[in-house]
């Protein structure tokens, strides 16, 4: 675990270091958990948003985007339930002053018991070897069902107070498995209280005609309440989808690892809209759907789960995360739900307008179903950085920082090196950036000896490095290089554009969803 730390914090270092993720305000000490992305992070992030949007709106023809205002009618946020139950329940230390989440705290503390039982586990196949039987193992050994009975009674109490809202078990919970506070180390807890996530402002020039307006938590609203304009203007037919792109505020309270928990963060979100009674057939494909989505960058499917949910929320018939292994374990990266007709019955209630479907194939009208998919934008740019970082070890004992990006997520495709900033090769360089400029993100870099030249490149996730020497000015060929082999061959300037181009493109991703 304190390797896997260490690895996050170098990840972290390395993001600010090339101009991926800077602190927000930083020369003013920061804002917590609010980040600015460089000048490497926005192209890195733009393309992982282009690659989300072309897979819905290209791919599907039933599917189309919308941008939606971030401040609505504060009324939408009573009718979807956000100002009454957008809550987490709260604790403060009186020593240390400082406020947690009251479910973080006892999650973190079956977290713990999962990670005893694990040691055991590990433990014992190690003395075992190739005859250990976990099954068995785990079926027998008195320690190891001593841990389980107590998570298993742990999570019931949790989740039945969870169920019924019980502050007050929340709380005794915490005093009875004695959880401390990481920095005080005390057990002083004050009563749980919930607290609203909503950021609200005023709208409106004079005191007394203004009025409280929410930042949007979510982008999802903004498409449920443009359903009947795209339902009408688009003459889309059911099933159909409407998806977004775009930013959401959240004042959370427990703001860590980095980009993981951000109050002001990014979501790429679609409804998609389907008749009653269709509507768990509809979930289960765009589970399918989505998680080929994600295993299509070649991240490694062994680091994708589904985390079915036990627990629905009222309006919920069916949910699932996609979780991705991160440094600190698997975390949710993309929500996938069936929100039967919740959402648009109750803007049907809340703004008195019938927001109906008449499906001419059954001759009748309805409020339609919504299978939602939602990801997070800095989530996903999160999974992609860490697990594309890796400090490789090269012949001759020489390491190397280098981001092993999806080539067409990466910032910059190609970069192109003269060989010396004289004898004419640096014109000869800018010749070819003006020819590939037109199609690829491309550098131009004559600065420093060729080798930290490559490595400067490999350290942002270049897939291509093209180094122009006096042979170039012969024979027109150059060297290309490949970030991950670090292969280099002579290729024709001719043939450049089609070799990058077969490796970069979006469109072979996107050609892996068909
Ligand atoms: N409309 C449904 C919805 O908003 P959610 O599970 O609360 O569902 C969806 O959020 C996704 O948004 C999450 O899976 C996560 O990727 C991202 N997300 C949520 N809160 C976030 C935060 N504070 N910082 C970064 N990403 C967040």
């Amino acid at each position: 675990m304190a390797q896997q730390d260490d690895v996050f914090k170098k990840i972290v270092s390395h993001a600010k270091e090339y101009g991926f993720v800077f602190p927000s305000s930083e020369i003013y000490d920061g804002l917590s958990a609010v980040y600015d992305y460089g000048q490497n992070g926005v192209e890195l992030k733009n393309n992982i948003k282009r690659y989300w949007w072309d897979a819905m709106t290209l791919l599907h023809e039933n599917i189309v985007g919308i941008d939606s205002a971030i401040f609505m009618h504060p009324t939408i946020w009573k009718a979807s339930g956000h100002v009454d139950a957008f809550n987490d329940p709260l604790i403060d230390n009186r020593d240390s002053k400082k406020r947690y989440r009251a479910d973080v705290l006892i999650e973190e503390q079956i977290a713990k018991i999962d990670d005893k039982i694990a040691k055991e586990v590990a433990k014992a196949a190690k003395r075992f070897g190739d005859s250990f039987d976990e099954a068995q193992f785990r079926a027998t050994n008195a320690r190891v069902l001593e841990h389980q009975a107590h998570r298993d009674a742990l999570h019931q109490r949790f989740s039945d107070a969870m169920n019924a809202n019980n502050l007050d078990e929340l709380r005794q919970i915490i005093i009875d498995e004695e959880i401390v506070c990481p920095i005080s180390g005390t057990k002083n807890w004050t009563e749980v209280r919930q607290f609203n996530l909503m950021f609200k402002t005023e709208m409106g020039s004079t005191a007394d005609g203004s009025m409280t307006v929410y930042l949007r938590p979510e982008t999802a609203q903004g498409i449920f309440v443009n359903y009947l304009n795209v339902q009408k203007t688009g003459r889309m037919r059911i099933p159909f989808g409407i998806a977004q792109i775009g930013k959401a505020f959240r004042n959370e309270i427990v703001a860590r690892q980095f980009i993981f928990r951000m109050r002001e963060f990014e979501q790429m979100e679609m409804q998609f809209f389907v008749r009653p009674g269709e509507e768990l057939r509809w979930f289960n494909q765009w589970k399918e759907w989505r998680l080929k989505w994600h295993k299509a960058l070649g991240l490694g499917n062994e680091k994708y789960r589904y985390h079915d949910h036990e627990k629905l929320a009222h309006y919920a018939n069916a949910a699932t995360d996609i979780e991705f292994r991160m440094p600190f374990g698997f975390k949710e990266v993309e929500g996938i739900h069936s929100r039967t007709n919740f959402d648009l019955s109750q803007h049907e209630k809340y703004s008195g307008k019938k927001i109906q479907y008449f499906d001419p194939e059954l001759n009748e009208s309805y409020v339609p179903y919504v299978i939602e998919t939602s990801i997070g934008v800095d989530r996903m740019f999160l999974s992609v950085l860490c697990s594309s970082y890796e400090e490789e070890q090269l012949p001759g004992g020489d390491t190397r920082v280098v981001l092993h990006l999806p080539a067409p997520l990466a910032p910059v495709k190609c970069a192109v090196l003269p060989l010396v900033r004289k004898d004419g090769l640096p014109e000869k360089a800018r010749e070819i950036v003006d020819e590939l400029k037109f199609d690829f993100a491309t550098h131009y870099e004559e600065k420093d000896a060729i080798g930290k030249r490559y490595r400067r490149q490999d350290a942002i996730g270049t897939p291509f490095c093209i180094t122009v020497d006096h042979q170039t000015l012969e024979d027109n060929t150059v060297t290309l290089r490949e970030r991950d082999s670090m292969e280099q061959t002579r290729v024709n300037i001719a043939d450049l554009h089609a070799l990058i181009h077969d490796r970069v493109s979006l469109a072979s991703l996107l050609r892996k969803l068909r």
